[in-house]
């Protein structure tokens, strides 16, 4: 809607300029947004404002004359001039109905790409497997799945790469570690920061456990057998971890996913003859070096890219490199999207840079980091233990499904959950004899309420910002949380159920738009496509996760003051109904782009 009404302006500017009203060689960037207060309109533009000027008249004045030049339209139902001179579109119930109709028939209900399908590699999760997967890697993955799919949803091919940290001087230290002491399952290396610090410890007291580290480095990176041997044990054992991770966290990430650091290496070499050969390289301290002029240290000193050490040992930018050539040429994609730390911001600015002047990458390629915060405790700072140490991502889990099936008893001490009948009960209609659940469906649902809520808090944050991790906020039902969310859509399912009926059932009648209520409802049902698109050029999953807030609070107030089973009129309750399908089909696909499962009842 927003770019129709984009559209109709274009024409009367077209038009206003061929009068003469409007200056030729004009091209203004024509914004529209989503009005917040409804008596003013659906969408408002802000056209005349920005054009006064130029046209050398005041912005009412302007208005006005744009409106007469507006073609008509029958999405719009009338156009105001408000304020200093803002254009206020109303759109027309008849129009709003039937775009809701047309979603309603659609099973992806009414979303399509604005732009042309693109081919998209979306590098996430990506730890480093000498450690245990940390809280960094959380947000990566749970921020790259949300975005991965609804990039699928909207129809681009995506390509999941798990780009592990599976290669490296730490390696050395584990495989002298392992030769010790060998392991044979998953659970010997049961606790992988534990071996991983043990190991350290032996390499840092003695000499010559260190120097057979080194030695078993230089072997296994000249290819060894027995050393790979044993480095492909350790990375089975560690991405068994990260895989445990994935699943109970529902992430859409396997092992056919995972292409790490080691993967480039032999590479490397051509690389950096690569970077020689376009004369991009120079020597520093012995270190093959990129230099470009626009980047330079707090003291103006020039920064490099290292790409080889003295030594003669590769770097993290080195691998990167390798890795955009590879999405470039192998891939062919057309976007890469990378979910790694803000803190990591200047590095990839920089390695993008020389990729597209190595030509590495083709030159329509978009490179896109998207960066993230920092997920702190409650002091602020990044999120420890109690005693210091580094979260392990299983005990985060684990307590927040523990914490949300006693949050699920105290809302019904007899550790009976009945239909419907959870948290506040805003309808005035009679509920349904309760459903009884047993103690197995209370455990299923405390996980998807306990995992939901830890996405969920994740992803409804502004990805570039730093938040706090709080077990409470999260678990609450009310607020923009995964249990408000949750349970807004397990009332609509049981108004259906109530019918004997499902969201997802054909049902009779027309969506007719009539009391006020109904229509903000349905004025932001319209919105979804719009917002899932903007989730996926943006990658900003938080912009889905308010927008689905906002839907379930206005559904809210829609149930509150437009009864549906209790409607007078068979036509109204048909109407009515239709919305709730719309509403419950739109949080259901929403909650599933964001990674969470959605519940029947709770
Ligand atoms: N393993 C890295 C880390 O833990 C993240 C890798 C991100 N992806 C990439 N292509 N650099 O910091």
């Amino acid at each position: 809607m927003k770019d129709s009404i984009r559209h109709l302006i274009q024409q009367a500017l077209t038009r206003l300029t061929a009068e003469g009203v409007l200056p030729e060689g004009l091209t203004p960037a024509i914004q529209v947004e989503n009005t917040k207060d409804k008596s003013h309109g659906d969408f408002a533009s802000n056209i005349a404002l920005m054009l006064a000027k130029p046209a050398g008249r005041k912005p009412r004045e302007l208005a006005e004359q744009l409106i007469a030049a507006l073609p008509a339209d029958p999405s719009v139902s009338k156009v105001e001039i408000a304020g200093p001179g803002f254009l206020n579109f109303f759109q027309n119930s008849d129009a709003l109905a039937e775009r809701l109709e047309a979603a309603l028939a659609d099973s992806k209900l009414g979303v399509t790409k604005a732009e042309a399908p693109q081919r998209v590699v979306v590098d996430l999760s990506s730890p480093n497997l000498a450690k245990e997967m940390h809280v960094g890697h959380l947000r990566s993955t749970i921020i790259g799945d949300a975005v991965a799919r609804t990039l699928d949803f909207l129809g681009d091919e995506v390509i999941r790469q798990n780009h592990v940290g599976d290669w490296g001087t730490q390696f050395g230290m584990l495989l002298a570690f392992l030769q010790d002491q060998p392991v044979d399952s998953a659970a010997d290396l049961g606790d992988l920061e534990h071996f991983y610090r043990a190991a350290k410890k032996r390499f840092d007291e003695s000499a010559g456990f260190a120097d057979r580290a080194r030695g078993l480095v230089v072997k296994l990176q000249a290819g060894d057998p027995e050393c790979r041997r044993l480095w492909q044990r350790f990375n089975e054992i560690s991405l068994s971890h990260c895989q445990e991770v994935y699943d109970r966290l529902g992430v859409q990430l396997g092992p056919a996913d995972v292409r790490g650091e080691s993967a480039y290496n032999a590479d490397l070499p051509q690389i950096v003859a690569a970077l020689e050969a376009k004369g991009l390289l120079s020597e520093s301290d012995g270190a093959q070096c990129v230099f470009m002029d626009e980047y330079q240290n707090a003291e103006g000193k020039p920064l490099p890219v290292i790409v080889q050490k003295a030594d003669g040992g590769y770097l993290y930018a080195t691998t990167d490199l390798a890795a955009m050539r590879y999405r470039s040429q192998t891939l062919k994609a057309d976007r890469v999207l990378y979910f790694v730390d803000q803190r990591q911001a200047l590095h990839f600015q920089m390695a993008f840079e020389v990729a597209r002047r190595a030509g590495f990458v083709h030159a329509g390629m978009e490179l896109e980091h998207m960066g993230f915060g920092t997920m702190n405790g409650a002091d602020g700072r990044p999120f420890k233990t109690r005693d210091g140490g580094t979260v392990k991502l299983i005990d985060l889990l684990d307590e927040a499904e523990a914490k949300a099936e006693a949050v699920l008893r105290t809302k019904n001490p007899k550790t009976v959950v009945q239909n419907g009948q959870l948290g506040h009960e805003h309808s005035r209609e009679k509920s349904p004899p309760p459903a009884v659940m047993g103690k197995s469906d209370i455990k299923e649902i405390a996980k998807a309420v306990g995992i939901g809520a830890v996405k969920y808090a994740d992803l409804s944050k502004h990805r570039t910002s730093d938040y706090i991790f709080n077990y409470e906020q999260m678990l609450s039902f009310e607020g923009n949380t995964a249990p408000y969310l949750l349970y807004a859509l397990t009332r609509i399912h049981s108004i259906f159920r109530k019918l004997n009926k499902q969201i997802s059932d054909a049902l009779p009648g027309r969506i007719t738009i009539q009391a006020e209520h109904e229509q903000a409802l349905a004025a932001k049902l319209a919105q979804f496509a719009e917002v899932v698109n903007a989730v996926a050029a943006k990658g900003t999953p938080h912009v889905l996760c308010s927008y689905l807030y906002e839907l379930a609070g206005l559904f809210s107030s829609f149930y509150e003051h437009c009864p549906i089973l209790a409607a007078e009129e068979a036509a109204v309750q048909q109407s009515r109904l239709r919305l709730a399908a719309l509403t419950g089909r739109t949080l259901k696909q929403g909650l599933e782009l964001l990674g969470l499962s959605p519940l029947e009842r709770m």
